[in-house]
């Protein structure tokens, strides 16, 4: 049997990972912060399914929960490291609070988590099984920075560079680690950011932060369906000679362009007259 660790499996990204490795023949051991969450779950999965109850910031709880992992089995075949959030605002007027939150549960908690699992992925030099794959779902907000996004796009931005760290550093056990970087994906994480602007209605930004609810669910419409991301994790998996990053995104060569090889100075004038001229487009 192949066990797997999901984080975040109750919605989105998380969720369809689940029902497509767990329909793969995979044992999937599935964060949940929601009694409720784990009860529907468990309903649907019967076997070879073990919701882990608890919330990535509260780490005596991830413990106490990923005993039974440690239990069940001696090696994970994979750590999905996928639960995570957007706090979308002004760099300027994010709170303090609000600030560590997004860093601690896209970030810090992915180390801590990380760590937790290593022993059973391979890091250790008597470790006799299969070395182990790890995932971060980060995303192409990890490799170019939007204005009002930005708490997020330095979670993810980080995230990248804990993603190489770990491949570099674990690569003696042979533990390959792999980040994943979706453009716009239909889940609820567009609905959760809706609304939240209107929090810095009273700022100098008001004018271009009305656009964003709009601009949301424009980015909605053009969202790729979740399933193009479960089948590049099974992907991620089952390769031989998995590619270090993949970007997802329906414009892959327009969004390259836009990050690594257009000047600085001319993105800078394309996302101002977009947020100022309520181009079509956002820029992510
Ligand atoms: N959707 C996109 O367009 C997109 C694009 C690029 C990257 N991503 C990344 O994909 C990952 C999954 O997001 P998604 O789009 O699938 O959004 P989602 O549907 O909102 O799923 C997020 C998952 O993370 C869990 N989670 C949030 N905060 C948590 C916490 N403190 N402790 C434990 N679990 C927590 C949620 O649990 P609850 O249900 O309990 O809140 C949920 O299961 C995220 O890392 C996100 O940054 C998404």
């Amino acid at each position: 049997m192949k066990y797997i660790v999901i984080t975040g499996v109750s919605t989105g990204i998380g969720r369809d990972a689940l029902r497509l490795l767990h329909k793969k023949g995979y044992y999937i051991f599935g964060s949940v912060r929601k009694e409720a969450d784990a009860k529907k779950l468990t309903e649907s999965y019967p076997e070879r399914f073990t919701p882990l109850i608890f919330d990535v910031q509260n780490h005596d709880a991830v413990v106490k929960a990923t005993k039974v992992v440690f239990e069940t089995c001696d090696a994970l075949h994979a750590l999905i490291n996928n639960a995570g959030i957007a706090v979308p605002g002004p760099l300027q007027h994010i709170s303090e609070k609000d600030f560590e939150r997004q860093l601690d549960i896209n970030l810090k908690a992915v180390r801590r988590i990380t760590n937790l699992f290593l022993p059973l992925l391979g890091a250790a030099a008597n470790f006799k099984k299969t070395p182990g794959r790890i995932i971060n779902i980060s995303s192409i907000s990890g490799l170019f920075n939007s204005p009002f996004n930005g708490a997020y796009s330095i979670s993810k931005h980080a995230l990248e560079s804990m993603t190489d760290v770990y491949r570099r550093e674990l690569r003696r056990y042979n533990i390959k680690v792999i980040a994943i970087e979706p453009g716009p994906i239909q889940t609820a994480i567009w609905q959760k950011s809706l609304n939240s602007m209107d929090k810095y209605s009273h700022t100098e930004y008001n004018d271009v932060l009305q656009k964003a609810d709009m601009m949301i669910e424009k980015s909605e419409k053009s969202a790729l369906p979740v399933s193009r991301i479960s089948d590049l994790i099974l992907k991620c998996l089952t390769s031989g000679n998995p590619k270090t990053r993949y970007i997802v995104h329906r414009s892959k060569f327009l969004f390259k362009l836009l990050a690594f090889y257009l000047p600085d100075k001319l993105v800078d004038w394309f996302i101002h007259r977009t947020l100022t001229r309520g181009n079509r487009h956002r820029p992510i």
